[in-house]
């Protein structure tokens, strides 16, 4: 069993420089996708705080309309498909762009998986300029997320790009 929880209030840069390291520490030699959108899953969820759900949604390969189908995650079981531009993951799938979303309740068509999340990131993973999934971070407090979890899990969806 590997061990990567960080202390409690580890600045926000030295945690995602951690994360980051573990996460490419578990993936670089293992080339099945699930084994490591599993283990990130659940490395998201040790090292984050204040987070309900920590995951993947993949871009159904089987799906004319590019549905999202629900991937390896931490967290209560969750929705298992997205139409493509419906809630948080469905517009960050359609634009291909990052969603910081402070109050999901203020965000037009959020999907209410859990009726305690409040707040959400969701970052694409791209590969040949498609999203091939999105990572989805939620949280019961608003606001919870920022740019410096926006670009830290960018620069993991990126690392991750090659590796599911
Ligand atoms: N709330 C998300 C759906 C996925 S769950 O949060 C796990 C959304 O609106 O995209």
């Amino acid at each position: 069993m590997y061990d990567f929880r960080p202390a409690d209030g580890t600045p926000k840069p030295d945690l995602y420089r951690d994360l980051l390291a573990a996460a490419d520490a578990l993936t670089a030699d293992e080339a099945d996708g699930v084994a490591n959108m599993a283990n990130i899953a659940a490395l998201m969820w040790e090292f984050l705080p204040d987070v309900n759900w920590t995951g993947f949604y993949r871009t159904d390969p089987n799906s004319p309309d590019g549905e999202l189908v629900l991937g390896p995650f931490a967290g209560r079981p969750a929705c298992i498909r997205i139409p493509k531009g419906k809630g948080v993951c469905g517009a960050a799938a359609e634009s291909a762009e990052t969603q910081l979303v402070p109050d999901v309740h203020a965000f037009p068509g959020h999907i209410a998986c859990d009726s305690e999340t409040a707040s959400e990131l969701v970052v694409p993973v791209m590969r040949d300029d498609k999203v091939i999934a999105v990572i989805d971070l939620d949280s019961p407090s608003r606001a919870r997320f920022d740019e410096q979890d926006r670009d830290g899990i960018e620069a993991l969806a990126q690392m991750l790009a090659s590796r599911i």
